[in-house]
């Protein structure tokens, strides 16, 4: 007859040896100080990426922080572009996007397919073609079934279309479009799902992250191909920003929507950019943005993840293309983490900054009811967060039973549940830390429970 004892004993060991475990792993890694960036992301359910591109893979310090736990998905830079893979008409090389797929074989990190189709980058032999609608159409296909063909299996997703509208929200006009009208999405869509079925398959683009023409333009799109049941798994944000912009309109909204549409969504071309030279202030707006991208992700269960388009400024994209400007990401030319970039998206991401700095501080939202039984006044504060803003929107939402019938000091709109409230022309403008009060009268029925959540233009506020 088994003791009865030996089980117990054994747990009040397992039990004392945990504590004691868990003691000196406090004693010797004081709070989550060692988590990189994608083991802080994974613990969100999320992964955290960097792109990369086929000359930096020689660069052994590079190499060596790429293929850390830093990340968990990579982006190939270049080399899987049409330019790259199918230089010549049926001609195909595959050798640079095999490269950057073996360097994430090897680190256990997953690929981020891109691109199959753009405006840029395609070889001389397409681009002076006078192709019929026909021709262009079977052109595009055999790309495709041999550019996701070769890679079926190993790619987590592809950017199928990349950049189809402009900033107005009209169509690009580009080779595609001229010839083939919006059809060559679906197209595009189907050939790559015949061709991989098990990736996810986006359409990307930049200036869709937040609220504005162009981002109504894709959700329309990613609608209408959803209602059509063209496979459509995902819908990439690029998210190339810049300080001297204001932040983007309701970045968390936005991605949601897309999401309520049957879709992932994925950051993935992140950076911030600034004039240069960089200075303390730069920094800390840039910091900000950092965050509230992050924030802006965690925010929406569906949003996968966020990849950054290369991690060190020594291989940034930003100088060669907007002279002037720079400084876009969280690792400097030196390969040396920038404290305040690392660690605001560390922060936001529930590390602990790991690099010291950081310091931003978010929105706060102080919120009361005066109430009549059948009706009550919500009077609610708005503190900005440690970066001035010109131009806010208020996000929060009710139980369900309580109607706006007049605001005041801003402009109040409800949608179902959710109110929204935008500044007036007078209080648009916060330095950072300053307050400004809002009012608004409502009827209910039943119980009058008060709002916890809050956002101010897409950033949870505490
Ligand atoms: C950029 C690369 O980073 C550069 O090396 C190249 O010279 C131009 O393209 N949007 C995209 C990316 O979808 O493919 C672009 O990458 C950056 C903008």
């Amino acid at each position: 007859m088994p003791s009865p004892l030996r089980p117990r004993l054994a747990a009040v060991l397992a039990l004392s040896l945990g504590v004691f475990l868990a003691v000196t792993a406090l004693a010797v890694r004081p709070a989550s100080a060692a988590s990189t960036l994608n083991q802080l992301a994974q613990a969100q359910g999320r992964y955290f990426g960097s792109a990369t591109d086929n000359p930096e893979l020689s660069d052994t310090p590079y190499t060596e922080i790429l293929g850390s736990s830093e990340f968990g998905a990579i982006t190939p830079g270049n080399s899987m572009k049409w330019d790259a893979t199918e230089p010549s008409q049926g001609q195909f090389s595959f050798a640079g996007g095999d490269a950057v797929v073996n360097f994430a074989k090897a680190h256990n990190q997953i690929v981020r397919g891109h691109t199959l189709l753009w405006h840029n980058q395609l070889p001389g032999w397409l681009t002076s073609g006078n192709w019929t609608a026909a021709q262009l159409t079977s052109i595009l296909q055999n790309h495709i079934a041999n550019v996701a063909g070769h890679y079926k299996g190993q790619v987590y997703s592809w950017d199928v279309v990349n950049e189809p509208f402009n900033d107005d929200g009209t169509y690009r006009s580009d080779l595609w479009y001229n010839t083939l009208g919006t059809g060559y999405i679906a197209t595009a869509l189907k050939a790559a799902r015949a061709a991989d079925p098990n990736a996810k398959l986006y359409i990307n683009d930049y200036n869709i992250d937040g609220l504005g023409a162009k981002s109504d333009a894709m959700y329309n799109l990613v609608k209408s191909l959803k209602a059509q049941g063209v496979p459509i798994d995902g819908v990439g944000f690029q998210g190339h920003l810049a300080i001297q912009y204001s932040f983007p309109t309701d970045m968390a909204g936005n991605l949601q929507r897309f999401a309520d549409l049957g879709v992932d969504v994925a950051i993935t071309e992140l950076d911030v950019r600034m004039v240069l030279p960089a200075d303390a202030t730069k920094v800390a707006t840039q910091a900000e943005y950092y965050t509230n991208v992050v924030k802006a992700c965690l925010t929406v269960p569906r949003c996968v993840g966020i990849t950054i388009w290369d991690y060190t400024d020594k291989y940034s994209w930003i100088p060669g293309v907007f002279s002037g400007q720079g400084s876009a990401l969280p690792w400097d030319e030196n390969l040396n983490k920038k404290p305040d970039v690392y660690g605001a998206i560390s922060t936001a991401l529930g590390g602990s900054g790991g690099g010291g700095g950081g310091g931003t501080t978010s929105c706060r939202v102080a919120y009361s009811a005066n109430d009549w039984g059948t009706g009550f006044t919500a009077a609610i504060t708005i503190t900005n967060g440690s970066s001035a803003i010109s131009g806010w929107t208020l996000k929060y939402s009710y139980a369900g039973n309580q109607t706006l019938s007049q605001g005041w000091s801003g402009t109040w709109s409800q949608s179902g549940k959710d109110v929204t409230v935008t500044n007036a022309s007078w209080n648009g403008t916060l330095p950072a830390g300053a307050s400004t009060s809002v009012g608004a009268n409502f009827t209910y029925t039943g119980t009058n429970t008060a709002p916890t959540a809050f956002t101010l233009n897409g950033t949870a506020c505490t």
